[in-house]
């Protein structure tokens, strides 16, 4: 089996990059900004991790850059898993925690609206398939499971949180979406793994709690991550 992993900062994957000494494979996708690091080739087992690389003077994060790393990655690597994993928001009032890290059950965005279009307004939201097998692994692992909404932004807008209480969504990030898009037209299976940087819920910027707390839910996903591959690639 063939992992590929899709985080979308360093500073996210690289606990996961330093526990599994994966190389560099320098210029990959040149010229396009992400970045490919690969385990040395092990009969039908091989873990590769994309990261989405940088523009203006930071990590790029959002759906555009997920989406290009993702098709350069399926096109270039042919993984049978893509797995998204990375930090996320999350609400206290559900049951989450800084660090907490989720298995994801469904996932969809949560900022694609077309009032006045029910088929568009559907194909907005999106509600891709997340792997079958992705409830078996956060059994196994002892991960609780939710429900992925993705947007384009870091901060929660009124008109946002309304379609996520709607539709029950628990974790809140920037890729998840975009990778299962790309992945439901490539016909790749999708698992996405959340680690909780900050709460929706409470009054304290988003930001500074979102770089506050990065370093250790980088530190929880990096764990969890190797029990996955541990599990999935023994
Ligand atoms: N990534 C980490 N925290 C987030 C939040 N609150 N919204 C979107 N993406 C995030």
């Amino acid at each position: 089996m063939h992992i590929c992993y899709i985080i979308a900062m360093q500073a996210e994957a690289q606990p996961f990059i330093d526990a599994f000494h994966v190389k560099e494979q320098e210029g990959a996708f040149a010229p396009l900004p992400c970045r490919l690091y690969q385990t040395e080739a092990e009969v039908g087992k091989k873990l590769s991790i994309v990261t989405l690389g940088r523009q203006h003077d930071r990590d790029l994060v959002g759906c555009e850059a997920a989406s290009v790393a993702t098709l350069a990655a399926i096109e270039k690597l042919h993984p049978d898993l893509v797995i998204n994993s990375g930090t996320c928001g999350a609400w206290a009032r559900k049951g989450a925690d800084i660090g907490k890290v989720y298995v994801a059950d469904s996932v969809m965005f949560h900022d694609r609206r077309v009032p006045g279009d029910d088929a568009w307004d559907t194909q907005g939201l999106g509600n891709y398939p997340v792997w079958e097998h992705s409830g078996e692994v956060a059994r196994k692992l002892s991960l609780e499971t939710g429900k992925v909404t993705t947007g384009s932004s870091l901060d929660l807008q009124p008109c946002d949180e309304v379609i996520i209480e709607r539709e029950g969504g628990e974790l809140k990030d920037m890729e998840g979406a975009a990778v299962a898009f790309v992945c439901s037209l490539a016909g790749v299976p999708v698992m996405l793994i959340k680690s909780v940087t900050d709460l929706c819920d409470a009054s304290a910027s988003t930001l500074e709690t979102f770089q506050k707390n990065l370093y250790q839910a980088s530190e929880h996903l990096a764990e969890v991550n190797r029990k996955v591959v541990g599990l999935l690639l023994s």
